[in-house]
């Protein structure tokens, strides 16, 4: 555990933006942590560093969460349970998974990050959310240092959403996920239009988990950009879920408004839409900018700041809230 000086953080984050941490220290076992946390409690916690904006230098320590390891814990012949450490990166589990013929978590694939963040935000794409394979989340909390376990339940999941963004939010280290997953009789989930259309045009009557994985990292390369090529942070906003009144209002004016239905009363529209309606989508302001095919996803084209993106943003948020009368949530987590 070697605690190194003035460490650019521009590797350690999907936005690629140049900030400094004063302090780093890179953490590989969990006993590390913990005795780490002895030591010092006011940390900066960074693992694939794919939901933040970091918009300046970082005072406090930063731990860059590295504890990798897959083990299985239990298996029958329908099912597999496993558990993964916090820094094991996430597309690589889903294809290992996926070579294992273990399925549940094939539409997550190419979705940036390591596995120990995945619960926070409760990753989601093409009709699944990585929250129902989670079995259990394991954590240090962070002010005794002890580790406790968290049911399914206990993680409190919602859209984009979890306890550990809410009331323990700050208060506990991600140390490991647990996973079931199916061994046979897979729950396949191909209903998102783009999976059907990508499965039909190769053909794919009884897709195996492989083709269901090929066809979302097809679908999410001809719209996502590679953060490895363009900093990104995948979705910028949430998509936000407004009244069916509001969405009646609006619907008079634009007809072709998208919609997903929530509730009797609320409805969810895609922010990436209400984005590219009020103009933004491919605009390139120097350095950053809103990407070209998916406006809900803003771009770091080169060398721009941190602040330059959230200015950006705040712009958005007020055009969309003046034009749709819809305040839309920021979904990154903004450091400033
Ligand atoms: N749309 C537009 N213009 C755009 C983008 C989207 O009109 O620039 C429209 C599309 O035509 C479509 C609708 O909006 O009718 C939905 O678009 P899409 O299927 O691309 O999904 P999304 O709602 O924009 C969400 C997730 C993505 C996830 C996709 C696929 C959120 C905030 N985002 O995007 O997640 O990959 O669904 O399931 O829920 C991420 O969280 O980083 C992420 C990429």
């Amino acid at each position: 555990m070697k605690i190194q000086q003035n460490i650019s953080l521009k590797n350690y984050n999907t936005f690629g933006i140049e900030v400094f941490a004063k302090r780093f220290v890179s953490i590989n076992a969990v006993y590390n942590l913990q005795q780490l946390l002895q030591i010092e409690k006011d940390l900066f916690l960074i693992s694939g560093g794919s939901n933040m904006l970091l918009t300046k230098d970082i005072e406090k320590l930063v731990v860059h969460i590295d504890v990798k390891g897959i083990s299985i814990d239990n298996e029958n012949k329908d099912d597999v349970f496993l558990t993964v450490n916090a820094g094991e990166n996430w597309h690589d589990f889903v294809l290992w998974c996926v070579a294992n013929n273990y399925g549940g978590i094939e539409n997550l694939s190419l979705i940036p990050g390591n596995v120990g963040t995945c619960p926070i935000q409760n990753i989601g794409a093409y009709g699944v959310e990585v929250k129902d394979t989670i079995t259990k989340v394991e954590a240090i909390a962070i002010k005794t240092g002890k580790l406790v376990t968290f049911s399914n339940k206990e993680c409190q999941f919602g859209y984009r959403n979890s306890i550990f963004k809410n009331e323990e939010k700050g208060k506990y280290i991600i140390t490991s996920v647990s996973f079931k997953l199916t061994k046979r009789n897979h729950n396949l989930n191909t209903s998102y239009g783009a999976i059907e259309s990508e499965l039909s045009s190769k053909n794919s009557k009884n897709p195996t988990l492989k083709d269901i994985s090929n066809a979302v990292i097809a679908i999410r390369k001809s719209k996502l950009p590679d953060p490895k090529e363009i900093g990104n942070s995948g979705s910028f906003f949430k998509n936000p879920v407004i009244t069916k009144s509001l969405f009646l209002e609006i619907q008079k004016e634009y007809p072709n408004i998208p919609s997903y239905p929530v509730s009797a009363t609320a409805i969810k529209v895609p922010a990436g839409w209400l984005i590219e309606q009020a103009g933004f989508k491919g605009k390139r302001f120097g350095n950053y900018g809103v990407h070209e095919k998916q406006a809900l996803v803003l771009v770091n084209y080169g060398n721009a700041t941190g602040t330059e993106i959230y200015q950006l943003a705040k712009k958005i948020q007020a055009t969309i809230l003046d034009q749709f009368n819809i305040t839309l949530e920021i979904e990154v987590n903004v450091i400033c």
